[in-house]
């Protein structure tokens, strides 16, 4: 059977860093608050203002094409999972089809916040299990800081910009993604939204005045939900595979609190060196978190490797998935320092 694998992956970072002290200066919180509460010690900010969601989604799709020197005009479609699209439409996919040159490329974006990844990557791995794409990039990326509140302290500490990209093609081996457990449920849609500026409540200066283009949160009953469903789908993938922890090399969970992260780590009888976590550099990047956990974790992870992706965002959406990884990270790692090192001798 043809499975789809991950075969490259490539990020994008805004340089500038927003830190716990910087938000103490704007809201009335504290460090100590936000790192026991939450784990997050800095987030990205893509201040740029002629800069958006597209713009890094290009440069992690970029990034992960050369990682795999692959041609940006073989590529068959562009899935962009995103909250922030740069607009409404064009969709932000087609803006990245274009600034990547992947011209033979169709695409689209998906939306289910924090589980964008998720749900986009089992899309993708459909297509080219399907036979009906060779190449499919699958793109998470987020700039939160343009729909955060930063008077709201219970909001703006939690997320940051970012995006991450993964390459899907066709693996033989027997690795890529096995299975996965996708589920969706709006009854309670208003503890987490961004009400304003859809067709339910266009652009006016009531929406304005009442700030419905920012995200709302009631942190409580999401935090409780979160936890619950994390836990929940990741143990149902582990039980339908008939996996135990040994056969787990990694969790790669969606880094929205810590807490959350180790419950369901806890539940899945894990210890925590089996457990992805940056979300102490990076916060709340919503669609970008687990390909940037991907990203930073690629130096460790080898052919056959067994990885439970996890998450929980807004709709409600959530979900696990469990894939095999195909390739020796190490070596590409390698790989792409030489070559960075050989273009910045070329270039003295
Ligand atoms: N600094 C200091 N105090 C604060 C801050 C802050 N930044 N924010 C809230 N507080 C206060 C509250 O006002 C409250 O005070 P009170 O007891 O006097 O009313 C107290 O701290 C506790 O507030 P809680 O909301 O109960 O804090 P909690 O422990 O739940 O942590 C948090 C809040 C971090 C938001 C947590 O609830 C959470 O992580 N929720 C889930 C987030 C999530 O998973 N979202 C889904 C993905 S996001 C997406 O899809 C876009």
């Amino acid at each position: 059977m043809v499975r789809a694998a991950i075969t490259a992956v490539g990020h994008y970072l805004p340089e500038e860093r927003l830190t716990n002290a910087d938000l103490e200066k704007i809201v009335d919180t504290d460090d100590e608050w936000i790192r026991t509460r939450t784990g997050i010690k800095e987030r990205r900010i893509l201040r740029d203002e002629t800069k958006a969601t597209s713009f890094m989604a290009t440069h992690a799709a970029r990034e992960a094409l050369e990682s795999a020197g692959v041609d940006p005009g073989s590529v068959d479609a562009v899935i962009v999972c995103t909250v922030t699209p740069d607009m409404l439409f064009p969709s932000t996919a087609a803006l990245v089809q274009t600034q990547l040159g992947a011209t033979n490329a169709w695409g689209f974006d998906l939306s289910a916040a924090c589980s964008g990844f998720l749900y986009g990557l089992s899309t993708g791995a459909q297509m080219v299990e399907s036979k009906r794409a060779k190449r499919v990039l699958v793109i998470g990326a987020d700039k939160m800081s343009s729909i955060v509140d930063y008077t709201d302290r219970t909001t703006c500490i939690l997320f940051g910009d970012g995006a991450a990209a993964v390459l899907l093609e066709a693996d033989e081996a027997g690795n890529g993604l096995i299975d996965f457990v996708h589920r969706m449920d709006s009854s309670q849609w208003e503890s987490l939204s961004m009400p304003g500026g859809g067709s339910l409540n266009p652009p006016s200066h009531e929406t304005i005045d009442n700030k419905m283009h920012y995200l709302r949160q009631e942190g409580r009953s999401v935090f409780k939900l979160a936890v619950e469903g994390m836990a929940d789908a990741s143990v149902e993938i582990m039980e339908r595979n008939g996996l135990t922890a040994d056969d787990v090399r990694y969790l790669v969970p969606h880094q929205a609190n810590l807490r959350i992260i180790d419950a369901t780590a806890r539940r899945m009888g894990l210890s925590s060196d089996k457990v992805m976590q940056n979300i102490e550099r990076y916060g709340n990047t919503t669609a970008a978190t687990i390909p940037l956990c991907l990203y930073d974790w690629e130096h460790d992870l080898k052919a056959g490797d067994g990885l439970v992706l996890a998450a929980f965002g807004g709709g409600f959406t959530w979900g696990a998935s469990y894939l095999k990884w195909a390739y020796d990270g190490a070596e590409r790692v390698a790989a792409a320092r030489q070559e960075d090192a050989t273009s910045i001798e070329t270039a003295a």
